[in-house]
This record gives structure tokens, sequence and C-alpha cells, in this order.
């Protein structure tokens, strides 16, 4: 699993959203968390399991919604970030130290599980997308960063680089975990890369013509990030 130690580190930690979610940034910060408001609504009295939530930006979000939800990631410094965002706004959030490749709770335990930014990070996708789905007793949500996309140019200069993935493989790996696929969005034709290397008020110039070249036909194939939502095959028995 790449980036185990890296998010370990208190000033990678403490420097994880500014990084990324400054200047034109912020823009993937409000599109991410619309995407998994979006997946898992309604939200209120959800039991919700995020697994490498980092520094909690969508486990306080969820929070704030009222959901009852869980944080759980490997690094105590990530999490650290997490607590005081919590304390921050006033919530309630249980954020447990732990791997997701062996999740301390009983089968079917929440009612959704969701990932964000953490399966490119995985060098054995399906052993943590059973984990996800073995404690999930409806919906199971992630993202991917995409092999036909811009990002290829240059993944290779990134500190851990990226798994890519691409639709076929994700269909193979929704299948060998026993998940059905309801819904998948793909986008960002520019690169996240290139958001935050801009100002906020440039960027959503770009973020516009950036949706005008994913809704034409080639869009899907060049994304550089896809959203998916699954369903747990005996959760549609029930
Ligand atoms: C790119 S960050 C994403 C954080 C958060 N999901 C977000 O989108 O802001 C990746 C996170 O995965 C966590 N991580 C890496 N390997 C893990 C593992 N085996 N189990 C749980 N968390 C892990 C890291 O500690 C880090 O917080």
């Amino acid at each position: 699993m790449k980036g185990r130690e890296w998010y370990q580190a208190d000033d990678v930690a403490a420097e994880y959203e500014e990084k990324r979610f400054s200047r034109g940034g912020r823009l993937i910060d409000r599109r991410e968390k619309q995407a998994v408001l979006d997946a898992l609504a309604p939200v209120e009295g959800k039991d919700v399991l995020e697994i490498a939530c980092g520094t909690g930006r969508f486990t306080v979000a969820l929070a704030e919604r009222k959901a009852n939800v869980v944080g759980l990631d490997i690094s105590a410094e990530m999490l650290a970030q997490g607590r005081e965002k919590a304390q921050r706004t006033g919530r309630s959030v249980d954020f447990l130290r732990g791997d997701a490749g062996r999740l301390p709770f009983p089968d079917d335990s929440f009612d959704a599980v969701f990932a964000m930014r953490f399966f490119h990070l995985a060098d054995t996708p399906t052993a943590y997308l059973s984990e996800m789905a073995r404690v999930a007793r409806k919906q199971v949500f992630f993202d991917t960063f995409n092999a036909g996309s811009v990002r290829l140019l240059y993944n290779w200069a990134l500190p851990m680089g990226s798994r890519l993935y691409d639709r076929e493989e994700v269909t193979d790996l929704f299948a060998e975990v026993e998940l059905r696929r309801t819904n998948e969005n793909h986008d960002f034709v520019l690169p996240f890369g290139f958001y935050r290397k801009i100002p906020n008020r440039v960027a959503d110039e770009f973020r516009e013509v950036d949706m005008a070249v994913g809704k034409t036909s080639v869009g899907d194939r060049l994304a550089s990030v896809s959203y998916w939502d699954a369903r747990v095959a005996d959760s549609e028995r029930a």
C-alpha cells in the first residue's frame, strides 16, 4: 500500500489540505464533497463508514448533515487533523485508527461504506474493496484516477505515483467482490494538479471549459477521475 508511511508524518498531515485544496483546488474539494453527498443521500440518520478518511473532509461534512459517521485511517497524524476539525465545528465524529485491509467491524455493520482518494494507493484493490463490501449492508462508493487521462503524463513524477484504473479493471473488481455497479460519473479532463496551481479567481473559468469538454463524446474517456457507486448483492434480495 503506497502512502502508508507518507501520511504518518506530522508536516504532511498538517499541510495536506492547504496543499491540495487552496487556490484552484477549492473547487476540487467542493466537487468531491458533492459527489459523496449526492451518492449517499439522504444521509441523515444513516450509518456510514469512511475508509482512509484522512483529515476528515468528508467525515465532518457528513456529521454536519446528521449522519452517524465513523472515519477510519491508518495515520494517527491525519486523524488528529480530523479530530481538530470536528471539534472546531462542534460535530461528534468517531475517528478510529485502523487498517483498511482488516476492518475491525462485523459483517453488515454500516448502511454505506466509502473511500475517496484511496484506491490509487492500493496495490491489492480487490482485498480492500472486498473488506468494504463485507461491512456494508447496502452501498459502497469510491473514486479512481484514470489510465486514459492526462494524469498518465505526470503520474511518474508524483512522489509515490498513483495506480491508474480503466473501466474494465473496475468492472472486474466489482465482479470479484460481488458488488453491482449502479452509477458512475467521470470528471476532470483538466487534472487536479492543474487546478492546484492556478488562482481561485480564474479556476472557475477553466472549470467551465473542462465541463464542456467533459460533456462531449470523448469526455468520459479523457476524464481523470471516476466516481463509482455500487450495491451489495445481498441487500437487493432483502
Ligand atoms: C490521499 S489521502 C486521502 C484522505 C481523504 N480520503 C481525502 O480524500 O482527503 C490517503 C489516506 O489513506 C490513508 N491510508 C493509506 N493506507 C491505508 C490503510 N491501509 N488503511 C487505512 N488508511 C490508509 C492515509 O493515511 C491517508 O490519510
